[in-house]
């Protein structure tokens, strides 16, 4: 089978080509390996298997489905390659990778850092389940990078980030978290679900290590849950025994049903970026919206940031309207084709009103001491028609 050369670095070629490897079908799509464990022929082949694997020398044998298939390294590879990566590994959900790969890193008395808003469960994790393990965490504002040096401890082993941030799309100057973190020898791990590798490659601005949330953009149909991390060969090897322990590993149906994602991944966030910028530029001058956070609109904070970094600002714009919870809801609940439902990055343009999502136990006073008013908005647009999308919000805004 011919390999791609190695200097074949677009996207749209690598999301369907990246990482291709012979299969002893030579089917074009690739075969799904629906096996929980390994066959040996005798006690022999067993020990040889063992020596070689012992060696490094196993060649894509396997023993187990905890410790590896071939689907689901078919899939690593490719997001390997789509993040220009050496090696990437593939978890049963975003949350996985980020547990997975915090437990493999860190031990008691170590410390790490979160910079600006992040996923709800990620800070849950951190804040609450690592503490109870030793691990100190401190969080620091997006870009406030004088608190961030003043943060870093002898102890502190990791910064963690995310870019775009949920839910005002705050991007991160990564060039300078990466030198921070060089000069203290410390590790970063940034979280690009919003982002994508079609819209930033963070390994190329000095990040060690990058996940995504693959449940998003890069599965793209809101069909599936899975996870990947992906970095330098030494680093990610040193977390993969980890998984083989701590067990978070993907099914290969759903490998497969990522790897079909990803093949249209490059063409989905292109359209998901035209939408988000023609939505957001709708929504900024409609008079009834209060405030629109979109990283393409040059009112945005870090707009300048994006910008620099970013190839695409994103399919996902908050605003907020000029009302309460109330009017909020009645907007939401008169959309058509816009549906009310949590995640982002499928085929589906979806709407939350985080108040009555994420932060739903809390009361409007504590929802908004945490940063999320009654009448916030997080639109997560698809690959519809922008006209036909602008056309929908705009008739629930009549409603309003
Ligand atoms: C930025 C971000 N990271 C991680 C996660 C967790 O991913 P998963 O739902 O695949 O566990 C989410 C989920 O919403 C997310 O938005």
């Amino acid at each position: 089978m011919k390999t791609l050369a190695k200097t074949i670095n677009n996207h749209s070629t690598l999301a369907v080509h990246g990482g291709r490897r012979p299969n002893p079908y030579h089917a074009i799509a690739e075969p799904i390996v629906q096996t929980a464990t390994y066959r040996f022929e005798n006690t022999a082949d067993l020990c040889d298997y063992k020596n070689a694997y012992m060696l490094g020398m196993a060649d894509g044998r396997l023993e187990y489905g905890r410790y590896g298939n071939p689907t689901v390294a078919a899939v690593e590879a490719r997001l390997a390659a789509l993040e220009g990566a050496d090696d990437a590994i593939l978890y049963a959900s975003g949350m996985a990778a980020i547990t997975s790969v915090l437990l493999s890193m860190l031990s008691s008395g170590s410390h790490i850092i979160l910079m600006g808003e992040c996923y709800r469960r990620t800070r849950e994790f951190c804040l609450h389940f690592l503490k109870r393990l030793g691990v100190a965490c401190d969080q620091v504002a997006t870009n406030d990078f004088d608190a961030l040096q003043q943060t870093i401890r002898p102890e502190t082993r990791l910064l963690l980030a995310e870019i775009p941030t949920n839910p005002y799309l705050r991007v991160l100057d990564v060039e300078q978290f990466a030198a921070i973190a060089r000069q203290h020898k410390i590790k970063t791990l940034l979280d690009a679900t919003f982002a994508t590798p079609i819209n930033l490659r963070p390994l190329e601005w000095g990040i060690d290590l990058v996940v995504h949330s693959a449940s998003k953009y890069l599965g793209g149909h809101n069909d599936l849950l899975a996870g990947v991390v992906a970095g330098e060969a030494g680093l990610i090897a040193s977390l993969r025994g980890p998984l083989g322990v701590l067990g978070g590993v993907p099914d290969p149906q759903n490998a497969a049903l990522l790897l079909r994602g990803v093949k249209t991944l490059a063409l989905r966030v292109e359209r998901q970026n035209h939408n988000g910028l023609h939505v957001a530029r709708f929504l900024n001058v409609h008079p009834k919206i209060e405030r629109v956070w979109y990283p393409g609109l040059e009112t945005h904070p870090d707009h300048e940031i994006a910008t620099r970094l970013m190839s695409g600002f994103g399919g996902v714009v908050s605003f907020t309207l000029r009302g309460g919870l109330e009017e909020t809801s009645r907007f939401i609940d008169a959309l058509e084709i816009i549906q009310l439902a949590t995640s982002l990055g499928g085929t589906e343009s979806l709407i939350i009103q985080p108040a009555l999502m994420s932060y739903y136990e809390l009361d409007s006073e504590e929802r908004l001491a945490l940063g999320i008013p009654d009448n916030l908005v997080r639109l997560s647009l698809g690959i519809e028609d922008s006209d036909d999308l602008i056309g929908d919000l705009a008739q629930a805004l009549t409603k309003v």
